[in-house]
């Protein structure tokens, strides 16, 4: 749960600083939009942690840094790639999460409502970011990204 608390905080970096950078006003409302339904998730996977009596990562105010640098590059290559990129982070965090819900305590039924929730709603973020003409990123940025996704979810789990 820790991790997916990372996940919620680069989320809202990513939009955020996606939609600083877009020139596009509709598309600027959509990501802060989006933002505000990361903000939901954020605020799900943080109780969660408080009811199993644990903390959320102390390198949090990197994970932020970070992933609001890499919205702000996404942003400058222009709205299909920006799109593109919500659209494959969206799609990794799914399978994460789906992943997620197979490795949760059965009797964990708050947490397992908490992932499903979320599950959906990035599903149907990917879906949006697909529809305003997301461009397909290259094999290599995916692997990147599943690269980096490993690391943050490895240090994550531990700090
Ligand atoms: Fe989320
Ligand atoms: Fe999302």
């Amino acid at each position: 749960m820790r991790v997916n608390h990372v996940g919620e905080v680069c989320a809202q970096a990513l939009y955020t600083a996606q939609a600083a950078t877009t020139r596009d006003p509709a598309l600027r409302r959509q990501l802060l939009e989006a933002a505000n339904e990361e903000t939901d998730h954020l605020a799900w996977t943080r109780q969660r942690l408080d009811a199993l009596d644990t903390h959320a990562s102390w390198l949090n105010p990197f994970w932020y840094a970070g992933a609001f640098t890499l919205g702000l590059v996404a942003g400058r290559l222009g709205d299909p790639w920006s799109l593109g990129f919500v659209a494959e982070t969206e799609r990794q965090v799914e399978a994460h999460l789906d992943g997620h819900l197979d490795r949760l305590p059965p009797g964990d039924a708050a947490s397992r409502a908490v992932v499903l929730q979320m599950k959906e709603d990035e599903a149907r973020h990917a879906q949006w970011a697909t529809d305003a003409g997301a461009a397909e990123l290259p094999a290599p940025a995916k692997a990147l990204m599943r690269l980096a996704a490993r690391v943050m979810t490895t240090v994550a789990h531990r700090i």
